[in-house]
């Protein structure tokens, strides 16, 4: 008689079930009981050529699911842009006078008055894009670019983007308060989106920050990455306006590279300092590349404001 070891191979199966384990005890362990185990058994197993002979078929019917299951729908991409705070405490750390903070004061009505007028003219004409710059160094182009674009925002239902474009002194993030860094060349290289880099500190305002001061800012800003990046903010955004917080154009060629990206240009005076030949000197460096949309006068005396 010959001596099968079969627990091996229903050990081995991989549908081994009481019944399999009946049958064998049922006929012991007899070569006939053990043939008519493997026919059993057979079908049971899958083989290659089987496998092979059901590839050509129809795969079973997809197994309905319910919505529920469904991927949700992402919000977009507004919405996607991260909340910062930006309450009391961020705008004491702030090292600007946010007119935000003092609505009733002269300057917020000025911001206000010069913010109508802006989107007058932008809306007139199908624009949104706005460089704000001045001649040099220290004028304000932050403090107007930072205050005009709090005072766009309270615009109801309206979306403004304010982008720090300085790469050789950044100065949105401090002047708002907001210590997150901001990795803008990456944005404008496109290997950043723009919902992963723009911060939102009001529903209705999202700033684009800029922390790294850069020798090659002009070619950044030249690059046909940087025009395509811009679009894609525009575009993807939704915003009614952008603006662009420029360096002073008679000292960097940055703004002059950056022109092409943008519908005109605010520039911004100092009462204080900025000379007549100066601002002749801006204007005669933008004719012909964009349009001067207006002149502000930042530090003016009280007797220069309109609003008196
Ligand atoms: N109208 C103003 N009232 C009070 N402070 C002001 C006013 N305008 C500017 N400042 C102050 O002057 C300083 C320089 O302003 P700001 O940073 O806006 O200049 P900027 O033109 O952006 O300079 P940069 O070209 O270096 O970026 C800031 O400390 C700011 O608080
Ligand atoms: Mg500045």
């Amino acid at each position: 008689m010959k001596h099968f070891t079969v627990s091996g191979a229903v050990a081995a199966s991989p549908v081994r079930g009481p019944q399999t384990m009946r049958e064998i005890d049922e006929d012991g362990m007899t070569e006939q009981g053990f043939k008519r185990f493997r026919r059993r058994r057979a079908p049971a197993a899958a083989t290659p050529s089987s496998a092979g002979a059901d590839a050509g078929r129809p795969l079973a019917a997809p197994v309905s699911v319910g919505s529920a299951q469904l991927p949700a729908t992402l919000p977009e991409p507004w919405e996607r842009i991260a909340r910062v705070p930006f309450d009391g405490a961020a705008q004491e750390r702030s090292r600007l006078p946010l007119v935000s903070r003092f609505r009733t004061a002269p300057a917020a009505k000025s911001f206000d008055l010069l913010r109508t007028r802006l989107l007058h003219t932008l809306k007139a004409r199908g624009w949104k894009r706005v460089a704000v710059t001045a001649p040099a160094s220290g004028c304000g182009t932050t403090f107007s670019a930072v205050n005009l674009a709090l005072s766009l925002a309270r615009v109801p239902g309206s979306r403004t983007v304010l982008m720090d474009m300085n790469f050789r002194r950044p100065g949105v993030a401090q002047a708002m308060g907001l210590q997150a860094p901001g990795d803008m060349s990456g944005l404008l290289s496109g290997a950043v989106r723009m919902e992963d880099h723009l911060l939102r500190p009001l529903p209705s305002l999202a700033v684009g920050l800029n922390v790294m001061a850069g020798q090659d800012a002009a070619e950044i800003l030249h690059g046909r990455s940087c025009a395509e990046a811009v679009d894609d903010l525009m575009l993807r955004s939704g915003a009614d306006t952008a603006l662009f917080d420029l360096p002073p154009v008679l000292e960097h060629d940055d703004t002059a590279a950056f022109l092409p990206q943008v519908d005109g240009v605010l520039l911004i005076s100092d009462g204080t300092s900025t000379t007549a030949a100066q601002l002749a000197a801006c204007e005669k460096m933008l004719a012909g590349h964009t349009q001067l949309l207006g002149v502000v006068l930042n530090r003016a005396r009280t007797s220069d404001s309109p609003l008196n």
